[in-house]
């Protein structure tokens, strides 16, 4: 395995399940009639356009309530917004290089993406504490068995695990338990075990398997035995309520969903109330452990809830969310979605107190409900307003590939710097004053320390010899917060970027000969375009 980190996880324990995995054959929506600019292109319960335009504005200068944070699919990013205004705020590269903040140029980030330049994003889980989300850290997935660790002091994905043994496809990934002690992980296409046996289909009912990681956070326990609960077809999304008493299992291909009782389940488990085994691992009686079949619509996948018991169910066929009450069981509500809804994310609604009022639907569909851009259309999400029981769309939004799931947390939850204090900054390379800046060979190789501050780099210029191994160390001196810097390095395709206090490095063996401009790619001062310099390689 190949553990790449600045923190400490570990592998703690593999446990295989049977994971039942089936296409679901996509029906789409024709696209809207009559769509025209300036018009809504299409269905939707849009309530009165000034009281919704009211719910989603915020003001020039005032802040939004609450993060979303969406998985970016294969774009290996994760997108932030601001709710309720749904503005994009920031993108945080996780599994892909992104010149924009210089994540994977320098050597650090660099080796911590390691062979693999894309990954295929789906779950954020912010970390909890006692079930309530915590805003230290978010954790994420990718389709490669790996599992990534954002820091939401300063949005920085600051370890990548994996990729682990044995998962074949990470999708049901990075849930993390109430307490973050476990970052869980799931296969998606089951795999002769181990990875590198070559057993044919045929024998696919009996060879083929998907497992179960959990990633170790914090140790302190381990982790118990496992058992199945059948759900009807296609299992899809699998959802605790706040109170931790209903486990909701939405069967795709079925119009219900189904609320199994964790004390059922735990009795079953005591009485052994098994109805068989798959590979060893037993089978609990559905009878015995079902509270409810609730008759939400076509096509349910996940459930996300608010305060009151309030439950709400996407429904991928129906293209719609419904409302329903956990313990009563009766539909309240149904707003229909634009188009093919896949997951909902609600406002703090994976938590023990989720807080209602709003709920985005990711769809998977956008149809043209935009200006149009060609054949690569963006992807579409929805707020609605769940404030009363009366479901009301406010909002659509558009975005790149291809978000999945998002989270959403208070505003206030969340504690960030805004630079990195000079006396947190141990790189060895790190200097602050420009007497210390210039190039010397250490080990064989040319090392080039160099200052980075409005509006210069100190050395303006540096020689190498052809063939000669560079590293570039650049110490953006600035204490004063946006004040970035970056550094690049024209054909020589090198693109940094250094926050303020932070020491970045770039390694390259010096292969072109000839004088080659290198400058400051972040806007910094009335003087950043001149900030700039040479390196000459003879
Ligand atoms: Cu420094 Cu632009």
């Amino acid at each position: 395995m190949n553990v790449r980190h600045r923190g400490g996880w570990s592998v703690a324990a593999l446990v295989a399940v049977v994971v039942a995995v089936a296409l679901l054959g996509a029906c789409a929506p024709s696209a809207p009639k009559g769509a025209k600019p300036g018009k809504a292109g299409g269905g939707g319960a849009t309530s009165d356009m000034s009281v919704a335009a009211g719910k989603v504005y915020v003001a020039p200068g005032d802040l939004d309530e609450y993060y979303m944070f969406s998985s970016g699919g294969h774009s290996g990013q994760v997108y932030v917004y601001g709710l309720p205004s749904m503005r994009h705020i920031s993108t945080i590269p996780v599994y892909s290089p992104y010149p924009a903040t210089g994540y994977g140029f320098d050597d650090d980030s660099k080796a911590m993406l390691g062979y693999l330049t894309w990954g295929d994003v789906h779950h954020p889980s912010l970390s909890e504490t006692g079930g309530d989300y915590d805003g230290r850290w978010l954790f994420v997935n990718d389709m490669n068995g790996r599992v990534a660790r954002v820091d939401l002091r300063d949005f920085k994905t600051k370890q990548i695990l994996g990729p682990v043994p044995n998962v074949s496809g990470n999708h049901g990934s990075a849930f993390v338990t109430p307490n973050t002690e476990y970052s869980m992980m799931a296969s998606r296409f089951s795999i002769p075990l181990p990875k590198g046996t070559t057993t044919g289909t045929d024998k696919y009912a009996t060879d083929y398997k998907g497992v179960l990681t959990a990633i170790k956070i914090d140790p302190k326990k381990v982790p118990g035995l496992v058992w199945l609960m059948p759900c009807g077809k296609s299992p899809h999304g699998v959802d605790v309520s706040p109170d931790g008493k209903w486990i909701i299992g939405s069967g795709k291909l079925q119009g219900v969903t189904t609320a199994f009782n964790f004390e059922k389940v735990q009795t079953a488990i005591r009485n052994k109330d098994y109805e068989g085994d798959e590979d060893g691992i037993p089978v609990l009686k559905y009878e015995s452990i079902k509270d409810a079949e609730v008759p939400v619509g076509l096509g349910p996948l996940h459930t996300q809830f608010g305060p009151n018991g309030m439950a709400y169910t996407s429904l991928f066929v129906d293209s719609a969310i419904a409302s329903w009450k956990l313990g009563t069981w009766e539909l309240v509500d149904k707003v229909p979605m634009s188009y093919s809804i896949g997951h909902l994310a609600a406002a703090e609604g994976d938590t023990v107190n989720p807080d209602g009022k709003y709920l985005v639907g990711l769809n998977k569909l956008s149809h043209g409900r935009h200006l149009s851009v060609g054949p690569s259309q963006p992807e579409s999400s929805q707020l609605v307003d769940i404030s009363d029981e009366k479901m009301k769309l406010l909002s659509d939004t558009f975005t790149e590939p291809e978000p999945h799931y998002a989270q959403i947390i208070k505003a206030d939850k969340i504690h960030t710097i805004e630079v990195y204090p000079k006396e947190d900054n141990h790189h060895p390379l790190a200097i602050w004053d420009v007497k210390d800046a210039g190039i010397a060979r250490q080990g064989g190789k040319a090392v080039v320390k160099m200052i980075a501050v409005r509006t210069s780099f100190t050395p303006t210029e540096f020689t190498v010899n052809q063939g000669e191994t560079v590293t570039v160390a650049v110490t953006n001196i600035e204490q004063t917060t946006d004040e970035l810097h970056g550094f690049a390095i024209l054909d020589y395709n090198i693109n940094i970027v250094i926050d303020p206090g932070e020491t970045k490095t770039v390694t390259f063996k010096a292969e072109k000969k000839g004088v080659f401009p290198f400058y400051c790619t972040n806007f910094c001062s009335a003087l950043h375009q001149e900030m700039q310099g040479y390196m000459i390689v003879k």
